[in-house]
């Protein structure tokens, strides 16, 4: 088992993708529990690339309510209703969104002053179900590309697994 986060800024994207992948099943090897593995996931890409607030909201009523779950950062907006925000948008649209610039983004909801940019990636169940949304805020405009999309949208397949 993993017994510590890694740094991994300075690491080409891809490469560190991998790692958080390979680093995130080995901590959660044996462990089938969504919770566990939000909660293991947040604090691996938080501490790899010190972003500024890294974790889940969690479907709490379908199409309807998102409500925070495990985190790393600051103190999280508790809810987020679908359709709202960056967060709700990616849980209406079941796409991820990657935003630039929040002060472009009408509905942008600031939980942190500090933040900038942004990319939320909805995460499925194994039936296909939306059950989560991965948010990263970060202080720095434009942080996050399409290799992020694909890196974050590759770890979360985890949620989809069936046992
Ligand atoms: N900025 C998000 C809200 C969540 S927090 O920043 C932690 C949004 O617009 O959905």
């Amino acid at each position: 088992m993993a017994e510590t986060t890694i740094d991994l800024r300075g690491t080409p994207l891809a490469e560190a993708y991998d790692e958080l992948e390979s680093q995130t099943r080995a901590v959660l090897e044996g462990i089938d529990d969504p919770i566990a593995a939000m909660a293991t996931m947040s604090a691996l890409i938080h501490n790899a690339f010190g972003h500024l607030w890294t974790g889940f909201y969690r479907v709490v009523e379908e199409n309807r309510l998102l409500r925070v779950g495990p985190y790393q950062g600051t103190l999280g907006c508790l809810e987020i209703e679908f359709g709202r925000g960056v967060c709700g948008t990616a849980a209406a649209t079941r796409e991820t969104q990657i935003v630039e610039d929040v002060m472009t983004f009408p509905g942008h909801i600031a939980c942190d002053a500090r933040s900038r940019s942004e990319i939320v990636v909805p995460v499925f169940s194994a039936d296909g179900s939306l059950i989560a949304v991965l948010d990263i805020d970060s202080e720095q405009v434009g942080q996050f590309s399409e290799q992020d999309r694909t890196g974050l949208e590759k770890l979360v397949e985890w949620f989809r697994r069936s046992e």
